[in-house]
């Protein structure tokens, strides 16, 4: 019977490119995609920007743009990872686009109908200069445990205590240095607390659809205390504007927080797919033969196996069958963090020429069906590649194929004595066992699996030396069946490999002069048939080009400390990310005071462009205008102009101060040594 799948992975946030952990995603979940479509089977696999949220509303206003400019940019920077990797979907949307907007509000109004929305009011820092209210994230201070300076609201990163940001001691709006206050709001709630929910919940988490170990792990929220309450609390819903999101109908200056309308994504995607193709979401999704499968990472559970179940159950739409959960990729044993990278760049990886499907199928290799991380590491990744991939599998066509194209014109033989009829019949009778370790995404058994019989084979051609049967007379038939034998166990090897090898295998398919292959075709064999020259088919991995894929080791976490600044060195940045900010050496050819701003200079810069620039520097206090006029200093000449009460600002100037200019006043502009030149580049 076909099977009519509806697969996703989780939406990333449209606040960065990819790193190596989405491409590991995408590869398990294209894996799985591929192999269900060689069954014959109706895969819609989509994807989406998660485009919402206060990170993105802000990092988009430092970036001088709107959200949906900052969210496009991302977006169009997607292709060329996907292409790059074969990731296959068959459409990547945006949750900010219209049929998302339209579906998480229909959502909502089907909760509140049916009385599972609830308004209450909650009391929340809010930063006065900004006029919003604050994220934890955006809120610092001192650990009220050990007093360490500059901690993010929820947790210290220097004794590792927990807390809630009103316990910040000196708390502070990272986005404007304001001390914040606590000003109340109404919020709203979805009410999982509700008996219905709890009830529902607990049984379709426990019903055998999620991994054991996932279905474990939910089970706590279901536990009760003495009083018979779960665990399981009402879900905060809403954010007061100024916020990057989807509108709360009937609620003005109310929006939804990002994690309601993100998974509502999965749907806008699948709508806007089958409207390509002309089909209605609500006919297709009430099809009860439709399996919607989610392919998520650890750290997103509950809000696919709790808040979004429950939405969709309680709007009345169809439920997911399946979140398969993976472990996170680690390399070289390192974690990944937002802050500092991930070691591997999947685009520096493509564009220093390195094959995709190596990849692929290193990390397919490394994959289960379980929960664990894994980790990339580079021996590894050279061992499989070159001993197991090229090693065992591509040679067994490169051993026999060059015999067939001189001595045969490329004909195979029709029938190939009674061993090489064991030896491929025993390829094809694995079909079954490789086909269900594919299905319940066990890709490394899998791969294991088809190694060991590569292995057969390639014992199968070391006994029957075609390189001697080649200089022998007479043993033309013999060194004809030996080689048939070798290229018809490659075809089948080819078509296990195919999932994660979908390039390759399409190579493979134009070398042997055949359709693209199905799960089917294991059962055939190719009989009298006419292959074309062997060409190469794929590159052992140099293990020194490995070298330049590493971007430098990060340096030890120790907690930074305080310099004589008073504030704590920044998160690490790549080589990279400091060459985008161009410093250059410019001339003040004029220095004014500025009517109206006690704080402000207007300076007129010199960086060798054959014209001025304007920019307003923040150092009225510690100079008079005549002091800098002629003097060399650094500008930063590639930040976005910025538009001021006074005029625009195109660039600037670097200054030294410290972190708190309050206590200790006083800016320092920098000037270079004698012999820098205005347009020089400063790095
Ligand atoms: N935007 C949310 C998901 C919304 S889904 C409705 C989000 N985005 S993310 O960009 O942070 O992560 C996207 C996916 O990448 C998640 O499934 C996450 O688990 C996965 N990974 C993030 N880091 C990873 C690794 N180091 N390794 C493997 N997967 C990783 O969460
Ligand atoms: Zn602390």
């Amino acid at each position: 019977m076909t099977r009519k799948l509806f697969v996703t992975t989780a939406l990333p946030y449209a606040n960065g490119p990819f790193h190596i952990g989405h491409v590991m995603e995408y590869i398990q979940a294209d894996t799985w995609v591929r192999f269900q479509r060689m069954q014959g089977h109706d895969v819609h696999f989509v994807c989406a920007d998660d485009a919402h949220g206060a990170p993105i509303m802000i990092a988009a206003e430092k970036a001088g743009m709107t959200p949906q400019q900052f969210v496009a940019g991302i977006a169009a920077g997607r292709k060329p990872y996907l292409d790059g990797f074969h990731i296959a979907f068959d459409h990547w949307h945006s949750t900010d686009a219209p049929e998302n907007h339209a579906l998480a509000q229909d959502i909502y109004r089907a909760l509140r109908k049916n009385e599972l929305i609830e308004a209450r009011t909650i009391e929340q820092f809010f930063d006065p200069d900004k006029g919003m209210f604050l994220p934890d994230r955006f809120i610092k201070g001192e650990c009220p445990k050990c007093g360490a300076k500059d901690q993010y609201g929820d947790n210290c990163e220097v004794c590792g205590a927990v807390y809630a940001p009103t316990d910040l001691k000196q708390p502070y709006s990272a986005l404007s240095g304001a001390t914040p206050v606590l000003k109340t709001s109404e919020h709203f709630f979805f009410k999982l607390s509700d008996p219905r929910c709890v009830e529902f919940l607990e049984a379709w988490t426990q019903d055998g659809r999620l991994q054991p170990e996932v279905a474990n792990k939910v089970k706590e929220w279901f536990t009760r205390d003495a009083a018979g309450q779960v665990g399981l609390g009402d879900w905060d819903i809403s954010r007061d504007a100024p916020y990057f999101g989807i509108e709360i109908p009937d609620a003005p200056g109310k929006y939804f927080y990002v994690w309601l309308d993100a998974p509502v994504g999965y749907l806008a995607a699948l709508q806007a797919r089958l409207q390509q193709l002309g089909i209605d979401l609500d006919r297709y999704l009430a099809d009860p033969a439709v399996e919607q499968v989610h392919f998520i990472g650890k750290d997103i559970v509950t809000f696919h196996t709790l808040f979004w179940p429950a939405m969709l159950k309680f709007s009345g739409r169809k439920v997911p069958d399946r979140v398969f959960v993976h472990g996170h990729l680690t390399v070289s044993g390192e974690k990944m963090s937002k802050s500092r990278g991930t070691g591997i760049s999947p685009l520096r990886y493509l564009e220093l020429g390195f094959n995709a499907e190596w990849l692929r199928y290193y990390i397919a290799a490394k994959l289960n069906a379980r929960v664990e991380d894994l980790d990339f590491n580079p021996e590894d990744f050279v061992a499989r590649v070159n001993s197991d991939l090229v090693g065992k599998y591509i040679n067994i066509a490169s051993r026999a194929a060059g015999f067939l194209t001189k001595r045969f014109d490329g004909r195979l033989s029709a029938d190939v004595g009674v061993e090489g009829r064991v030896l491929l019949d025993g390829l094809r009778a694995h079909a079954p066992t490789v086909h269900d370790l594919y299905e319940t995404r066990e890709f490394g058994k899998a791969l294991r699996e088809v190694m060991l019989l590569a292995d057969r084979v390639n014992e199968f051609v070391d006994q029957h030396k075609p390189w001697e049967l080649a200089k022998q007379a007479g043993m033309d038939a013999a060194l004809h069946d030996t080689c048939t034998v070798c290229i018809e166990a490659f075809r089948l090897l080819t078509l296990y490999l195919k999932p994660v090898l979908p390039k390759l295998a399409a190579d493979v398919e134009a070398f042997l002069r055949i359709a693209p292959l199905q799960w089917a075709d294991s059962a055939r064999a190719l009989g009298h048939h006419q292959i074309a020259a062997y060409q190469h088919l794929l590159q052992r991995v140099d293990a020194k080009q490995l070298e330049a894929l590493f971007e430098p080791p990060p340096a030890a976490a120790a907690p930074a400390p305080a310099l004589p600044g008073g504030e704590a060195v920044a998160p690490e940045i790549t080589v990279d990310d400091f060459f985008r900010v161009d410093l250059r050496i410019a001339k003040i050819v004029n220095a004014e005071a500025v009517d109206g701003s006690t704080k402000l200079l207007r300076l007129t810069l010199d960086v060798g462009e054959g014209r001025h620039r304007n920019v307003f520097s923040g150092i009225a206090a510690n100079y008079r205008p005549e002091q800098l006029v002629g003097k060399l200093t650094v500008m930063v000449a590639n930040l976005a102009p910025r538009k001021m009460k006074f005029g625009v600002s195109e660039g600037m100037v670097l200054a030294a101060s410290h972190a708190d200019e309050k206590s200790t006043p006083g800016v320092y502009v920098l000037e270079p040594f004698p012999g820098a030149v205005p347009g020089m580049r400063v790095r």
